[in-house]
């Protein structure tokens, strides 16, 4: 008999994959071993979200399908961690889809205790919250194939309460961990072949460790790291600071993209949303981010359909879009989450059919800005990170440049982890296509 297998499944945002990777490594310590091939599984793991009500529908959904493979194995354990877990607790017992464990985002040390109680036929679960955990010691276990790009938690939880937002309640206190295990765990990637590095938060920019800031600790990494490129996410507006814009600036292993969700255009809304900032207040943020970072792309977060958005309030975000000139965008309905403070300070006033016209205008603008933005880079060259073949041929690869923007391109000598440079030859508002120079 060989060890006992895992099988784990990931929703969510990129700090959940990294969570993921904790588990992992945690399980692995205590006798366990990752299979991509959830039949031979005997502990099945579902990493969650409950940031939309959507994210959740579709986890019961699939436990739905893998309460089925119990029946043929009995001995199957079914966990569910993370956001969803945390939020619905032992509610998740009582809906009729057979899991054994829940564990929240603060517990992940804890799993194997949870699995040996779920072993003897009990349900087990620890949802406890912390003020400290951060999983500096443990070296997360890289799933899948990509031995390229690593992420890296700085901080865990967030204190921001947006009045929208379920994580302050299913990640608990902001927390930032200590810089060093964060510089050493950079440079081991580096060691390990590793080209490209993200460091995580909910909000990178509050980060805050003895004497290091953001700004302090992500010039630590790109120098302790030169080989590697060096990215971050996600940024408040809020505490978006120019000396964090002036070490992007000045090193150039530091990627030129910044994720700065907005929400909306309009400070009537923003206000709503407990943002803590105006749109003057972004408009700003984004003249200081171009001004010091001129070749920097710059992605967003809209949430359309808040509660008491007005026609205004929409155009406001429309026409702030425009301002900006968005590259990309993540756009999103409002979802309404129980016990976040909108849901019991206001009320869901948008007709569905309205968020979702709304919603709809807002996909079709950013689909014609990062067109545009596309289109002024034909011509131009970028050093792209070789990251693998091409989905649509095989005599092409796909890569990324400094900016995010995904480049395909003949395969000419290259070859995957390289760095090149691409000159731009074409593209679609989704990608860049491109010649290997
Ligand atoms: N409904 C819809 N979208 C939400 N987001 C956060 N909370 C909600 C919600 N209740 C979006 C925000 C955030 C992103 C991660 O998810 O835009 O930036
Ligand atoms: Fe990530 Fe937020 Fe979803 Fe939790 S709720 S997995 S923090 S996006």
């Amino acid at each position: 008999m060989g060890n006992p297998k895992l099988y784990i499944e990931t929703y969510g945002c990129q700090m959940n994959t990294n969570d993921s990777e904790v588990v992992a490594s945690v399980l692995c310590n205590s006798g366990f071993e990752v299979t991509e091939t959830i039949e031979e599984a005997s502990l099945i793991i579902l990493n969650t979200c409950a940031v939309r009500d959507h994210a959740e529908n579709k986890i019961f959904q699939r436990l739905i399908v893998i309460k089925k493979l119990k029946t043929t194995n009995h001995d199957l354990l079914v966990g569910v961690i993370g956001c969803m877990a945390e939020r619905l607790k032992e509610q998740l017992f009582e809906r009729n889809v057979k899991v054994d464990i829940v564990c929240g985002p603060d517990s992940y040390r804890k799993i194997p205790e949870l699995v040996a109680i779920a072993g003897k036929n009990n349900q087990a679960i620890n949802v406890h919250l912390s003020d400290s955990e951060t999983y500096s010691d443990i070296s997360p276990m890289h799933l899948g194939h990509n031995r390229l790009s690593a992420f890296i938690s700085i901080m865990r939880g967030c204190d921001n309460f947006c009045t929208y937002c379920i994580v302050p309640y299913t990640r608990g206190r902001e927390r930032s961990r200590d810089a060093q295990s964060i510089i050493e765990e950079a440079k081991n990637l580096e060691k390990n072949g590793f080209k490209e590095v993200t460091l995580l938060g909910q909000n990178v920019n509050s980060y805050n460790h003895e004497d290091f800031t953001f700004p302090k600790l992500m010039e630590a990494v790109a120098q302790a790291v030169p080989s590697m490129r060096v990215r971050f996410t996600t940024s408040h507006p809020k505490d978006l600071s120019n000396d964090l814009l002036v070490v992007m600036a000045a090193n150039n292993n530091i990627c030129k993209n910044i994720h700065l969700p907005v929400q909306s255009g309009s400070t009537n809304v923003l206000e709503l949303m407990n943002r803590k900032y105006t749109r003057e207040w972004y408009l700003d943020r984004i003249a200081a981010i171009k001004q010091i970072v001129p070749d920097v792309t710059l992605s967003t977060d809209i949430l359309s359909g808040f509660c008491n958005e007005t026609e205004e309030d929409h155009q406001d975000t429309l026409s702030l879009m425009k301002t900006v000139g968005f590259d990309t965008a993540f756009m999103f309905k409002y979802s309404v989450r129980p016990g976040t403070l909108a849901e019991k300070r206001f009320e869901d006033n948008i007709p569905e059919d309205i968020k979702l016209r709304r919603l709809n205008e807002i996909i079709n603008l950013q689909n014609e800005l990062s067109s545009l933005s596309n289109e002024a880079d034909i011509d131009k060259t970028f050093e792209v990170l070789v990251e693998g073949i091409s989905k649509k041929s095989k005599e092409e690869y796909y890569g990324r440049t400094s900016q995010n923007k995904v480049v395909v391109f003949p395969k000419g000598d290259a070859k995957i982890g390289d760095f090149v440079n691409v000159k731009i030859k074409g593209f679609t508002s989704a990608t860049l296509m491109g010649e290997n120079i």
